[in-house]
Protein backbone atom coordinates (compact mmCIF):
# COMPACT_ATOMS: atom_id res chain seq x y z
CA UNK A 1 0.00 0.00 0.00
CA UNK A 2 1.26 3.55 -1.04
CA UNK A 3 2.97 5.16 2.17
CA UNK A 4 1.50 8.75 1.51
CA UNK A 5 2.80 9.90 4.63
CA UNK A 6 6.09 9.88 3.40
CA UNK A 7 4.63 10.67 -0.13
CA UNK A 8 3.12 13.79 1.35
CA UNK A 9 6.66 14.94 2.88
CA UNK A 10 7.93 14.89 -0.30
CA UNK A 11 5.54 16.59 -2.19
CA UNK A 12 5.74 19.86 -1.67
CA UNK A 13 8.36 22.19 -0.38
CA UNK A 14 7.42 23.63 2.55
CA UNK A 15 9.24 24.75 5.44
CA UNK A 16 8.20 24.64 9.23
CA UNK A 17 8.13 27.94 9.44
CA UNK A 18 6.37 28.95 6.23
CA UNK A 19 2.48 30.33 6.28
CA UNK A 20 0.56 27.94 3.89
CA UNK A 21 -3.55 27.73 3.27
CA UNK A 22 -5.03 24.74 3.89
CA UNK A 23 -8.69 23.94 2.31
CA UNK A 24 -10.71 21.16 4.28
CA UNK A 25 -13.78 19.94 3.02
CA UNK A 26 -15.27 17.17 4.87
CA UNK A 27 -13.67 16.67 8.68
CA UNK A 28 -11.74 19.34 8.38
CA UNK A 29 -15.01 21.72 8.55
CA UNK A 30 -15.65 20.96 11.81
CA UNK A 31 -12.29 18.78 13.32
CA UNK A 32 -10.18 21.80 13.94
CA UNK A 33 -7.45 19.72 16.19
CA UNK A 34 -4.28 21.23 15.03
CA UNK A 35 -3.34 25.04 15.60
CA UNK A 36 -4.50 28.21 12.73
CA UNK A 37 -3.55 31.82 12.08
CA UNK A 38 -6.36 31.89 10.58
CA UNK A 39 -10.43 30.94 8.95
CA UNK A 40 -12.01 31.87 6.29
CA UNK A 41 -14.81 30.18 4.53
CA UNK A 42 -13.80 29.66 0.50
CA UNK A 43 -14.70 27.56 -2.80
CA UNK A 44 -12.88 25.62 -4.70
CA UNK A 45 -14.32 25.00 -8.41
CA UNK A 46 -13.91 21.75 -10.74
CA UNK A 47 -14.18 19.51 -7.80
CA UNK A 48 -16.91 17.82 -6.55
CA UNK A 49 -17.44 16.11 -2.77
CA UNK A 50 -18.22 12.61 -2.30
CA UNK A 51 -18.35 9.93 -0.07
CA UNK A 52 -16.18 6.85 -2.31
CA UNK A 53 -13.50 6.89 -0.20
CA UNK A 54 -13.34 4.23 2.18
CA UNK A 55 -12.05 4.33 5.51
CA UNK A 56 -10.44 1.53 7.40
CA UNK A 57 -8.57 3.13 10.11
CA UNK A 58 -11.19 5.79 11.31
CA UNK A 59 -14.56 5.32 10.47
CA UNK A 60 -14.56 1.54 9.78
CA UNK A 61 -11.53 -1.17 10.24
CA UNK A 62 -10.51 -3.50 7.40
CA UNK A 63 -13.40 -5.92 7.59
CA UNK A 64 -15.46 -3.30 7.95
CA UNK A 65 -14.92 -0.15 6.06
CA UNK A 66 -16.90 3.09 6.39
CA UNK A 67 -17.31 6.14 4.31
CA UNK A 68 -15.49 9.43 4.04
CA UNK A 69 -14.91 11.92 1.64
CA UNK A 70 -12.81 12.74 -1.27
CA UNK A 71 -12.90 15.22 -4.02
CA UNK A 72 -13.91 14.21 -7.23
CA UNK A 73 -13.00 16.23 -11.02
CA UNK A 74 -16.46 17.71 -12.21
CA UNK A 75 -15.95 21.02 -14.07
CA UNK A 76 -19.43 21.75 -13.35
CA UNK A 77 -19.02 21.24 -9.76
CA UNK A 78 -18.04 23.88 -7.17
CA UNK A 79 -17.06 22.99 -3.53
CA UNK A 80 -17.46 24.68 -0.50
CA UNK A 81 -15.08 24.64 2.00
CA UNK A 82 -12.72 26.22 4.88
CA UNK A 83 -9.23 27.46 4.89
CA UNK A 84 -6.83 27.58 7.12
CA UNK A 85 -3.70 29.78 7.54
CA UNK A 86 -0.84 27.18 8.99
CA UNK A 87 2.05 27.02 9.73
CA UNK A 88 4.20 24.22 7.60
CA UNK A 89 5.35 22.46 10.92
CA UNK A 90 1.19 21.47 11.68
CA UNK A 91 1.02 19.34 7.90
CA UNK A 92 3.24 16.60 9.51
CA UNK A 93 0.16 16.32 12.25
CA UNK A 94 -2.16 16.62 9.21
CA UNK A 95 -0.17 13.71 7.17
CA UNK A 96 -0.20 11.57 9.55
CA UNK A 97 -4.47 12.30 10.80
CA UNK A 98 -5.14 11.71 6.61
CA UNK A 99 -2.71 9.51 5.76
CA UNK A 100 -5.50 6.45 4.31
CA UNK A 101 -4.81 6.95 0.77
CA UNK A 102 -4.87 10.66 0.86
CA UNK A 103 -2.02 12.90 -0.92
CA UNK A 104 -1.83 16.71 -1.20
CA UNK A 105 -2.44 18.90 -3.80
CA UNK A 106 -1.92 22.47 -4.64
CA UNK A 107 -5.20 24.37 -5.62
CA UNK A 108 -6.94 27.82 -6.43
CA UNK A 109 -8.88 28.84 -3.90
CA UNK A 110 -11.48 31.64 -4.18
CA UNK A 111 -12.57 33.43 -0.75
CA UNK A 112 -16.50 33.06 0.10
CA UNK A 113 -16.59 36.41 1.96
CA UNK A 114 -14.76 38.94 -0.28
CA UNK A 115 -16.55 39.39 -3.84
CA UNK A 116 -13.73 41.15 -5.78
CA UNK A 117 -14.55 42.00 -9.88
CA UNK A 118 -10.72 41.19 -10.25
CA UNK A 119 -10.55 37.27 -9.52
CA UNK A 120 -6.46 37.65 -9.49
CA UNK A 121 -7.17 39.30 -6.15
CA UNK A 122 -10.15 36.81 -4.87
CA UNK A 123 -8.03 33.33 -5.46
CA UNK A 124 -5.20 32.00 -2.78
CA UNK A 125 -3.37 28.72 -3.79
CA UNK A 126 -3.99 25.95 -0.77
CA UNK A 127 -3.03 22.77 -0.19
CA UNK A 128 -6.01 19.91 -0.23
CA UNK A 129 -5.71 16.36 0.57
CA UNK A 130 -7.61 14.14 -2.01
CA UNK A 131 -7.69 10.68 -2.62
CA UNK A 132 -8.14 9.06 -6.13
CA UNK A 133 -9.35 6.28 -7.32
CA UNK A 134 -6.04 4.47 -7.61
CA UNK A 135 -5.65 4.39 -4.04
CA UNK A 136 -6.22 1.32 -2.07
CA UNK A 137 -9.07 2.34 0.07
CA UNK A 138 -11.28 3.85 -2.83
CA UNK A 139 -15.05 2.71 -2.91
CA UNK A 140 -16.16 4.61 -5.84
CA UNK A 141 -19.95 5.67 -6.10
CA UNK A 142 -23.01 3.59 -5.19
CA UNK A 143 -26.57 4.87 -4.68
CA UNK A 144 -27.29 7.21 -1.88
CA UNK A 145 -29.23 4.38 0.41
CA UNK A 146 -26.38 2.10 -0.45
CA UNK A 147 -24.11 4.66 1.31
CA UNK A 148 -26.30 5.77 3.75
CA UNK A 149 -26.56 1.93 4.56
CA UNK A 150 -22.68 1.62 4.93
CA UNK A 151 -22.04 4.72 7.06
CA UNK A 152 -24.71 3.65 9.67
CA UNK A 153 -23.24 0.34 9.64
CA UNK A 154 -19.81 1.38 10.07
CA UNK A 155 -17.53 2.00 13.17
CA UNK A 156 -14.24 2.91 13.57
CA UNK A 157 -11.24 4.16 15.93
CA UNK A 158 -12.35 7.96 15.62
CA UNK A 159 -15.97 7.07 15.91
CA UNK A 160 -19.14 5.77 14.48
CA UNK A 161 -18.94 6.80 10.75
CA UNK A 162 -22.57 8.08 10.94
CA UNK A 163 -21.04 11.13 13.25
CA UNK A 164 -19.17 11.95 10.62
CA UNK A 165 -21.85 12.18 7.97
CA UNK A 166 -24.30 14.29 10.58
CA UNK A 167 -21.71 16.39 11.88
CA UNK A 168 -20.80 17.90 8.77
CA UNK A 169 -24.21 18.33 7.76
CA UNK A 170 -25.08 20.48 10.16
CA UNK A 171 -21.55 22.37 10.42
CA UNK A 172 -22.41 22.89 6.33
CA UNK A 173 -26.31 24.38 7.19
CA UNK A 174 -24.98 26.08 9.93
CA UNK A 175 -22.95 28.24 7.55
CA UNK A 176 -25.49 28.20 5.06
CA UNK A 177 -24.02 25.87 2.38
CA UNK A 178 -26.45 23.30 0.76
CA UNK A 179 -24.82 20.17 -0.56
CA UNK A 180 -26.98 17.65 -2.44
CA UNK A 181 -24.86 14.85 -2.42
CA UNK A 182 -24.54 15.38 1.47
CA UNK A 183 -28.08 15.95 2.12
CA UNK A 184 -29.25 13.56 -0.06
CA UNK A 185 -27.03 10.47 2.34
CA UNK A 186 -27.98 12.46 5.39
CA UNK A 187 -31.82 12.46 4.50
CA UNK A 188 -31.25 8.74 3.61
CA UNK A 189 -29.41 7.80 6.78
CA UNK A 190 -32.29 9.21 8.86
CA UNK A 191 -35.31 7.07 6.42
CA UNK A 192 -33.15 3.98 6.84
CA UNK A 193 -33.12 4.94 11.15
CA UNK A 194 -36.89 5.74 10.88
CA UNK A 195 -37.63 2.47 9.23
CA UNK A 196 -35.27 0.12 11.52
CA UNK A 197 -33.70 -0.32 8.73
CA UNK A 198 -30.53 -0.13 11.17
C1 LIG B 1 -10.89 17.68 4.54
O1 LIG B 1 -11.72 17.89 5.39
O2 LIG B 1 -10.48 18.57 3.78
C2 LIG B 1 -10.30 16.35 4.37
C3 LIG B 1 -11.12 15.32 4.05
C4 LIG B 1 -10.57 14.08 3.88
C5 LIG B 1 -9.21 13.90 4.08
C6 LIG B 1 -8.42 14.96 4.38
C7 LIG B 1 -8.96 16.20 4.54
Amino acid sequence: MLDTQTVNAKRHAIAETDDVWLFGYGSLIYKVDFPYLEKRPARLSGWARRFWQGSHDHRGTIENPGRVLTLIRDRSSVCFGMAYRVKGATFSHLDHREKNGYLRHEVKITWVDQQQSNWQQNSQVAIVYQADEHNAAYLGPQSERAIAQQILSSEGPSGPNREYLFRLADALRSLGEEDDHVFAIEAAAYELLKNNDQ
